[in-house]
């Protein structure tokens, strides 16, 4: 099995750890390990290589934190603009074997039950085997619209419903047989090619013409004006939402896609007073806030609930439960809005 790897986000929601050229992915977040060399280092025990499909300007940190695991014979695909996730999954696997079996998986994203997660891949892969369109489903814990929903039966998928509106989410929470897609999946690469080449023409035939014109060696380098020609559309909406070929494996991995300042406060260590852990940090009277910063000492009196981040050209400071706005604020910061 190959670990297509994509890493071309941005990750603007952890503004101003997560930058252009430094993404979340890449920061080294937990125990001196970024969310993509956690990634490499959890795939590589059940996948034999990992192929990484990036953005052209990440490729160094890609590279160099893959010889930090020590991980060589790595496989690229560079872009040099995002076409989101459609595009970057059928350049990969226009590039390998149609019988090639893939696990595509985020870059930026935790998971915590290794040994379930061993177990649910494995059963993914023996489906993608037989000619599905493999999905991980996690039971959802609160109606989330920023992820997709499987609406499921056993491993036999009723539906697939990308980013609900709020009410859609709560009546999915109720109904039981509703999972959050995780953003993974697993499948033969050529089963996946059929699928795009039947529910979305346009993307296959541009990411085609894209591969004919790229130099093909271990490293893909993408034409500017060939991406550009490729509608820009994600996996979910180009073929998931559309083929009856896709399963479900539920998932009970203990997932997060680390995908706000409030969800990573729940994912970082903390101290007793319920403050993540920081050796520049001194307070008084202050509970469960989330300080982040390596450079400056960061003192505070009486608070509680906070989100402070410091970096060395940026203060961040939100309120917990208010950090989805962080996004809406980098427009701000960058003037666009
Ligand atoms: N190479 C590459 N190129 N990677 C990309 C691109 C691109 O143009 N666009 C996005 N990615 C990467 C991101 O870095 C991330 O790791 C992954 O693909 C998914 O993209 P997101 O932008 O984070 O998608 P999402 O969060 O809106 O939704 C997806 O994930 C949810 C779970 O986190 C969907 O699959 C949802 O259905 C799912 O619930
Ligand atoms: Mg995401």
């Amino acid at each position: 099995m190959i670990n297509i790897i994509l890493c071309g986000g941005n990750g603007t929601r952890l503004w101003p750890i997560s930058r252009t050229l430094m993404p979340k992915q890449f920061v080294k977040l937990f125990d001196d390990k970024s969310l993509f060399q956690l990634t490499v280092q959890r795939n590589s025990k059940i996948c034999d290589s990992q192929f990484i499909v990036s953005n052209a300007q990440q490729y160094f940190l890609a590279s160099d934190q893959l010889q930090e695991l020590k991980k060589s014979n790595n496989k690229y695909l560079l872009e040099p603009l995002g076409r989101n996730t459609a595009p970057a999954i059928a350049l990969a696997c226009m590039a390998l074997d149609s019988e090639d079996i893939v696990l595509v998986t985020p870059s930026d994203h935790l998971i915590k039950n290794e040994s379930e997660y061993d177990k649910v891949t494995k059963e993914a892969k023996i489906l993608a085997q037989s000619g599905n369109l493999v999905t991980f489903g996690i039971k959802p814990s609160f109606a989330q619209t920023g992820f997709g929903y499987i609406e499921a039966n056993g491993n036999d998928v009723k539906a697939f419903h990308e980013k609900p509106d709020f009410s859609t989410a709560s009546k999915y929470l109720g109904a039981g047989n509703y999972y959050w897609n995780s953003g993974m999946f697993c499948f033969k690469a050529g089963v996946f090619l059929d699928e795009l080449k039947k529910h979305s023409p346009q993307i296959y035939e541009a990411s085609k013409r894209a591969l004919q014109n790229a130099k093909i060696q271990n490293l893909i380098r993408i034409d500017y004006d060939d991406m550009l020609a490729i509608p820009e559309d994600s996996i979910d909406y180009a073929v998931m939402e559309k083929s009856s070929k896709v399963k479900v494996v539920p998932s009970d991995i203990d997932w997060s896609d680390v995908g706000s300042f409030d969800a990573l406060y729940e994912e970082l260590p903390k101290d007793e007073n319920g403050n993540t852990i920081n050796k520049n940090y001194v307070q008084i009277d202050s509970k469960n806030n989330l300080i982040y910063g390596n450079e400056r000492k960061i003192a505070t009196v009486d608070i509680e609930d906070l989100i402070i981040v410091d970096t060395g050209d940026a203060l961040l400071i939100s309120k917990k439960g208010a950090s989805q706005k962080v996004k809406e604020i980098v427009q701000k910061v960058r003037g666009d809005s």
